[in-house]
């Protein structure tokens, strides 16, 4: 089926990204080329890959045409970038345009609207489904598995301790524990990381299906008995307080213990659970650290601020704040991937032409033709 705009929608235009920690670009050199023998002409704004460390000359030898922003808006028929979008960009938007960017429509009513409001059709890759025929164009799995891995580099780097055994003539060295809450796909890349640097690895988790894949990785799995928490699509549902207090005896002994905590959890649409709070702080080690990756959800940690290193009772709290942007190279490379795959999916030929009923389009096509088509707003 036809998107109904009734022309050709081949003109690809990706724009700078505005956030003002953002390092990464939504499209590389490699992918343009490809997506030009698609068919497609790419047009890309000046400079945008600049954090990235990727020059305009780099795009303009792939093909693609650099672009004032006012030129970009003028002629480009599917604008992409990787955040939302400002209501300011917005406004600056053809009408009945197509727009592909993470959206987090559950919570970002304000921009849906003004996207619908303008006739745009608007692409949503955080809501892209998790099935294994999206695999290839899973943004969030992308950039979460570069996130869980720099979390554990953070992490090191604000301990006063190694993580490795070390025997020496001047005396052994014993191993630093870490502990990592939430087993999706930044905990598991974190795991992997933390035991690569020889570190001692705790973890848990709601969903019960998680603690194969801890083990798989050399991880102890802290299992929480008594209390269960359903899961939805593959997502968390939120705990129960009496889940919460099963947790919290379950993990205390080895959070008094852990010299690096790293928290991802995260439940769709939701603030993020709090899952050390004040007084679990106080068992922590002076000197320990937590890297709270849910900052920007409000915290998976009592006191975490966002992008922020603070400290409580000795304990050393960092907020990480979009951490695959510290690693734009290769997180810009993993997510211009992805978006030729989903390019393959909804205009294979370099034209729109996308199946309104395919599973994944339906999952993550937010607004369409004047219409909010997701349940989620
Ligand atoms: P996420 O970022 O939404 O959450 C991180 C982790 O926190 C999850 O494992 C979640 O169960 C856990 N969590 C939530 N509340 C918690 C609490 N109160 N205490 C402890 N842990 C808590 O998860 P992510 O990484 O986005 O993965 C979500 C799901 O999608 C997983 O089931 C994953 O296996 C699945 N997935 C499927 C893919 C596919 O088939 N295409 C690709 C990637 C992920």
């Amino acid at each position: 089926m036809l998107m109904g705009h009734g022309d050709k929608l081949v003109r690809i235009a990706i724009l700078k990204e505005v956030r003002s920690d953002e390092n990464r670009v939504a499209m590389t050199p490699q992918i343009c080329t490809q997506l030009k023998k698609m068919g497609h002409e790419i047009l890309i704004e000046k400079g945008a890959g600049e954090r990235a460390n990727i020059p305009d000359s780099a795009y303009e030898s792939a093909g693609a045409k650099i672009c004032q922003e006012s030129d970009l808006l003028g002629s480009g028929q599917i604008f992409v970038q990787i955040n939302v979008p400002t209501q300011e960009r917005i406004k600056k938007l053809p009408e009945k345009s197509v727009w592909v960017s993470l959206l987090y429509h559950r919570t970002e009513k304000a921009c849906i609207e003004t996207l619908n409001q303008k006739g745009i059709s608007a692409f949503s890759l955080d809501a892209i489904p998790r099935i294994s025929r999206a695999q290839s164009m899973d943004v969030l799995s992308s950039q979460a598995n570069l996130a869980g891995y720099r979390a554990v580099i953070d992490g090191a780097a604000l301990m006063d301790k190694i993580f490795p055994l070390l025997m020496t003539a001047a005396g052994t060295v014993s191993p630093s524990k870490v502990l990592i809450f939430g087993v999706g796909v930044a905990g598991l890349q974190a795991i992997a990381t933390a035991k690569r640097l020889g570190a001692i690895v705790e973890a848990t988790d709601v969903r019960p299906e998680t603690k194969e894949q801890v083990q798989s990785l050399g991880g102890k799995f802290i299992e929480v008995t008594g209390a269960s928490v359903g899961s939805e699509g593959g997502y968390a549902k939120e705990a129960s307080s009496e889940y919460r207090a099963a947790q919290r005896s379950a993990v205390n002994k080895s959070l008094a213990q852990a010299d690096l905590v790293i928290t991802t959890a995260l439940v769709p649409g939701k603030k993020a659970p709090v899952l050390i709070d004040q007084e679990q702080l106080g068992l922590m080690k002076k000197g320990a650290v937590v890297v709270d990756m849910a900052a920007e959800q409000g915290g998976n940690c009592h006191g975490t601020k966002p992008g922020e290193i603070i400290e409580i009772n000795g304990v050393r709290i960092f907020g990480a704040m979009n951490l695959p942007s510290k690693l734009a190279a290769n997180a810009s490379e993993l997510l211009a991937r992805n978006l030729l795959e989903f390019f393959k999916l909804v205009s294979p030929k370099g034209e729109m032409v996308c199946d309104l009923k395919d599973e994944i389009i339906a999952g993550c096509l937010i607004c369409h033709q004047g219409e909010i088509r997701h349940t989620g707003v």
